[in-house]
């Protein structure tokens, strides 16, 4: 039998989770709700609420999960990308108990994860696997060749999915991290605008240009070139255009970022031959790209995965699962690990 105990502290979620021979036992998540005051994440009171709340968070895990800390084989902990101050507190608490059990020390990339919460539940996608993964700060689209080999085959060479939907909701002063809110509307709404799809070559992602678009498209209430930012109308016109329009406006975006992500999913699908195909990360858990991507696949005969959604979001079961399958693989890290906050890998053991 073989437990993992499981650290997440990436970002703004303190996360523990516990995972026995596969399973996932518990999944205990600390949503710092601090930062919404602020319109995004203040990465200085993201480390302070981590230190806060890991102790806690770890000992609900191992509660729900019926564990003592003896009964655990390894401790995984998130040792990039991140927050550099976050991902210290669980770096350093992770490498404290492995010093203090005795135990094996297992260090997850957060983005690895992300792809691997897609082998928690069943069914489960055969090797080899695609998986488009979206979340706040990526967008990215893996080759999964097996647990321990995996290549980023395209990302965005800007803004991550996850932000182009933020920071739409923030030009329609809508609060953080709005891409909720947004998906929300656009239940609402018909796609009406015709936001401009990026020609960006080969399997990577650009939004830059598209969160330009609907800051002129705003400026311009609409009415005119969205593309010329000096046509700009005063601001009662454009705050009663946006609430007038909110549904479509929220529609005509996401429906935009989504065949954006598609488009290249659909490329990547075609170019492999694999039809295996995952998504994961925040932004999987919006709506219209989750029945998108079911009937584009079923369009193309793929099979598709979405995790569960709390194994979507930020969370420390997928870096248990993870961290299972590295200590299979005698994958340990040793005590002098420190954290990146960089985002670059590729996976090969
Ligand atoms: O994976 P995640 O929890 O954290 C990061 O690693 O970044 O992703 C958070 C991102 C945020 O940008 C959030 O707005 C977005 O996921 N998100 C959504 C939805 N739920 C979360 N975006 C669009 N529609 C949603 N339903
Ligand atoms: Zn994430």
């Amino acid at each position: 039998m073989t437990t993992i105990l499981a650290i997440e502290s990436s970002c703004d979620e303190t996360s523990a989770a516990v995972c026995r021979n596969g399973n996932i036992l518990s999944n205990i998540i600390a949503t710092q709700k601090i930062h919404e005051q602020y319109g995004g994440v203040v990465p200085e009171l993201a480390s302070r609420a981590h230190m806060q709340n890991i102790v806690p968070v770890v000992d609900a895990a191992l509660k729900q999960a019926g564990c003592t800390m003896e009964d655990v084989d390894g401790i995984a902990f998130t040792q990039a990308p991140g927050l550099i101050g976050a991902l210290l507190v669980g770096t350093e608490f992770a490498k404290s108990l492995a010093l203090a059990l005795g135990k094996p020390l297992i260090s997850v990339h957060h983005m690895q994860a992300h792809v691997l919460a897609n082998l928690i539940d069943t069914p489960r996608p055969s090797f080899p696997f695609l998986c488009l993964t979206v979340s706040g700060g990526h967008t990215q689209i893996v080759l999964c060749r097996s647990e321990n080999d995996m290549e980023v085959l395209g990302q965005t060479i800007d803004d991550a999915a996850g932000e182009a939907f933020d920071k739409t909701a923030k030009l329609l002063a809508l609060p953080y991290p709005g891409g909720p809110l947004v998906d929300k509307y656009a239940k609402q709404g018909n796609a009406v605008y015709k936001f401009p799809e990026p020609q960006i070559p080969g399997l990577n992602f650009s939004f830059s240009g598209l969160k330009t678009s609907i800051l002129y498209f705003l400026q311009n209430a609409g009415t005119a070139n969205v593309y010329k930012a000096e046509l700009a109308v005063d601001e009662g016109t454009r705050r009663k255009f946006v609430a007038d329009n909110l549904a479509n406006i929220c529609a005509s975006v996401q429906h935009r970022i989504v065949s954006i992500l598609l488009n290249k999913l659909k490329k990547a699908a075609a170019q492999t031959g694999i039809k295996d195909i995952c998504i994961a990360g925040g932004v999987s858990a919006n709506s219209g790209l989750r029945n998108a991507f079911k009937e584009t696949g079923d369009q193309l005969g793929w099979n598709t995965f979405i995790p569960r959604f709390e194994y979507c979001t930020d969370n420390a079961a997928m870096i248990a699962i993870t961290g299972y399958y590295k200590y299979l693989n005698g994958d340990f890290e040793k005590m002098d690990v420190v954290p990146s906050a960089r985002a670059e890998w590729t996976i090969k053991n």
